[in-house]
């Protein structure tokens, strides 16, 4: 059977700079070279619950691992990268910029940076990919941090939102497919509640604050996109938290509605005339029940579902459909803007893109407006505090020569770019 996706419909994959352009100096690599270590050591207790512990305790348990250094060096090779997400059959491509590398300094931006990123926007066009820019993926200039502190504060909304308008005025001519802010609720769960990732602050009074600064600074970046180009679409790129009792425990089921609004609902709060389409981040389901530490955005302290990724992380790609259903309230267009898993050996991407394929599908045929798809990722990439070793690509990466190897499941993806139609396989077992 063959199922047909909407005329226009994008295919793609998404990057985020920290993770593949190499050489960055911000608050995240100054963070990597004071934490590597205790991560590495830390390794064992984080990780030996994992069922692929053993496939990967060499690279975990190595400092080396956790600091981004030359990552996939895609910041000079992004030609050549390009070359590749167009051979197989890509029309879109998500990728974000570095406001450290366009702003070093407070109120000096740096014009060969700023030069770089248009040629970057004009090689994707060249090679018929629609450029999807994210103006900020985690990071921030080093002075921000020192300077005053981190998205707690207001202030650094407003040098967020110069940096903003710079970016927008550049670029506008090139553009037209802005996200703000990536998923500012796994950054607050992680950076505020958790505190292991940065700014590891651990103070739910600040988690509030930082929501806050990014709900008033999204909608005015908003503004100003639309000041500079009406017909820009502005996308909300959040994390969809997908919850499930544990063994359907009904105290745990009360509270999940709490939950999700902690980890969902108070982020589109505000936002809905604020974005001109949602951008679904779509990778897990998260099993709730009393006892464990998973309520806020964490993974389960074991497994509990029968299908994981090499992170450990509980597999349910049908479960898309619903979360896409459930936006039908909203009334706008849907990009998937991440989707993806840790499958170093190849094993079950090809699978996982397909069952996830099937349920968008679905979803469409129920009505829901849905305009493309882009991999997490392009390319095996650093995956901030677990390093190098999960591996997210289509293409494999070498990190000692560099070399490139496009994986068999970018190929089965590349099928379905070209042909805009998703072969459903009955033996496979994607049926
Ligand atoms: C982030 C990516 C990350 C991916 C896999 C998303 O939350 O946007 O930067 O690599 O998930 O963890």
């Amino acid at each position: 059977m063959k199922l047909t996706f909407p005329h226009g419909f994008f295919w793609g994959a998404a990057t985020a700079a920290h993770q593949v352009e190499g050489n960055n100096h911000n608050d995240w690599s100054e963070w990597e070279l004071v934490n590597a270590e205790r991560l590495a050591r830390e390794s064992e207790q984080t990780f030996s619950w994992n069922p692929h512990w053993q496939r990967f305790h060499a690279e975990a348990t190595n400092p080396h691992n956790y600091i981004s250094g030359s990552a996939c060096e895609h910041y000079t090779r992004y030609e050549t990268d390009f070359d590749l997400a167009a051979s197989l059959g890509h029309t879109a491509h998500r990728f974000s910029l570095e406001w450290s590398r366009i702003e070093p300094q407070e109120g000096e931006f740096d014009q060969a940076a700023i030069e770089h990123y248009r040629t970057v926007i004009q090689a994707l066009r060249a090679r018929g990919l629609e450029p999807f820019v994210t103006l900020w993926h985690w990071t921030n200039p080093t002075w921000v941090e020192t300077k005053y502190g981190n998205w707690e504060n207001p202030i650094v909304g407003e040098k967020f939102l110069r940096f903003a308008e710079r970016m927008i005025t550049e670029y506008q001519d090139l553009i037209t497919f802005w996200a703000i802010f990536n998923e500012p609720n796994t950054f607050v769960g992680r950076g505020y509640i958790r505190g292991d990732r940065p700014p590891a602050r651990r103070s739910i009074w600040r988690a509030r604050k930082a929501i806050k600064n990014f709900h008033h600074t999204h909608q005015k970046v908003y503004n100003m996109i639309h000041m500079h180009q009406p017909k820009a679409t502005v996308v909300l790129s959040h994390w969809f938290a997908f919850m499930r009792p544990y063994k359907n425990q009904y105290l745990v089921r009360l509270i999940i509605p709490l939950l999700n609004y902690f980890r969902n609902g108070q982020f589109f709060h505000n936002l809905e005339d604020y974005c001109d389409a949602i951008g679904v981040q779509f990778y897990r389901v998260d099993y709730i029940r009393f006892g464990g530490w998973g309520a806020w955005g964490a993974i389960s302290p074991v497994p509990l579902g029968e299908w994981q990724n090499d992170l450990g992380w509980d597999l349910e790609p049908e479960s898309i459909q619903s979360v896409l259903e459930n936006l039908k309230k909203y009334h706008k267009p849907i990009y998937i803007t991440e989707s993806g898993l840790a499958d170093a050996t190849d094993t079950n991407r090809e699978l996982f893109i397909k069952k996830t394929l099937q349920s968008v599908h679905r979803a469409i045929a129920n009505g829901i407006d849905v305009r493309g798809y882009f991999h997490w990722s392009l390319l095996d990439n650093f995956e901030w505090s677990e390093g190098y070793w999960p591996r997210f690509g289509l293409i494999h990466v070498d990190y000692t020569t560099q070399a490139r190897t496009i994986r068999p499941s970018a190929q089965a993806y590349a099928e379905i770019c070209r042909t805009n139609q998703l072969t459903i396989d009955t033996a496979n077992g994607s049926e």
